[in-house]
């Protein structure tokens, strides 16, 4: 089974921390979002998958060559031409079996394998408050009738969270062929939600397929909450004779933390130093060094230094504050 994973996206609503990462490779609850993915999918059984990489690219593909060894496909997009479009280029990687399609901005917590074992398309959907930011389906009969990209007046609740299984990937091409030689776009781009409703009006048979745990990691907030999330289902770290742990947290076994409280909701990544220092709800990624310092609802970008007082605070790599 093949995943399509695309990361293409500038991640712009994470700046400074996109300006030299990709947000795929943002910690969250010590490991970067694409490695959540990555270990989902694979236990789910893909043992193949192609990622489309665009802004920063290079720095996903050697990360995820470092750390997995099933078979990769990396696809350049370009043009920042929408999510038909990204899948639409990297057709030479998938041919008629099935093909799982899962947005890599996104943390799922759901069971992959029974969407993986279905007959037919399942579209991943959630009920939600107000749909107008999403796709949107329609459903009559436990079947999809209607798919909507980002419509102004939604008529149903059902948003579509960014996770596809799709039996049929070639009448899907066709589809997003269609889309791209009469430049059919919605909102500017080629959309993956509109190559879907031609499938529909073709005869192809899609089914809804609920997913409650769906985790955005877009913005700051959205980082930190879905960082909460999924620290409650890991195991607190030890306490150490002068670092009180107050789990849920994470803290690596190569970090060093001296004379620290951490927690409740805090990650410290690899090669992160954090000393005389309580650190709750935050995240300090690689090789970040915290002292002297109470951080609440924080995010510390890669070898950045904090020294000094409480502040609130979002900074990216390699930026360097100091409190006197
Ligand atoms: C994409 C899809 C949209 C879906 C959303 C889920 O939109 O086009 O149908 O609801 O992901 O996050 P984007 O968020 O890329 O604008």
């Amino acid at each position: 089974m093949r995943a399509i994973i695309p990361v293409a996206g500038v991640g712009s609503r994470l700046r400074p921390h996109t300006y030299s990462v990709p947000k795929v490779l943002l910690n969250v609850a010590g490991k970067p979002i694409i490695a959540h993915i990555l270990d989902a999918v694979i236990a789910a059984g893909c043992d193949e998958a192609t990622i489309v990489i665009g802004y920063l690219g290079e720095m996903v593909k050697e990360y995820v060559l470092k750390h997995y060894s099933i078979k990769f496909d990396f696809v350049e997009q370009e043009e920042r031409l929408g999510l038909g479009h990204a899948i639409f280029i990297s057709r030479h990687t998938f041919s008629r079996s099935p093909i799982l399609i899962i947005l890599g901005d996104t943390i799922f917590d759901v069971d992959l394998k029974s969407m993986l074992a279905s007959e037919t398309t399942q579209i991943g959907v959630k009920h939600v408050d107000d749909p107008r930011r999403f796709g949107v389906a329609e459903t009559e009969n436990g079947r999809i009738v209607h798919l909507v990209e980002k419509p102004e007046q939604p008529r149903s609740n059902q948003a579509v969270v960014g996770l596809y299984y799709v039996t049929q990937p070639q009448v899907m091409v066709d589809c997003l062929k269609e889309l791209i030689k009469s430049n059919a776009r919605t909102k500017g781009e080629y959309q993956l939600t509109d190559a879907l409703q031609l499938m529909l009006d073709r005869g192809e048979q899609m089914a809804p397929f609920p997913v409650e745990g769906w985790y955005d990691c877009g913005k700051p907030e959205t980082l930190l909450s879905t960082n909460q999330h999924l620290l409650k289902q890991q195991p607190a770290p030890q306490s150490q004779p002068d670092v009180v742990v107050q789990g849920p947290a994470f803290i690596s076994p190569d970090a060093t933390v001296k004379n620290a409280v951490i927690g409740p909701f805090a990650t410290v990544a690899e090669g992160a130093r954090v000393e005389n220092a309580i650190i709750r709800n935050s995240i300090i990624s690689e090789g970040a060094t915290v002292e002297n310092a109470l951080l609440e609802d924080s995010i510390v970008g890669s070898n950045a230094v904090i020294r000094g007082s409480y502040k609130r605070i979002n900074i990216g790599d390699s930026s360097e504050l100091e409190f006197y």
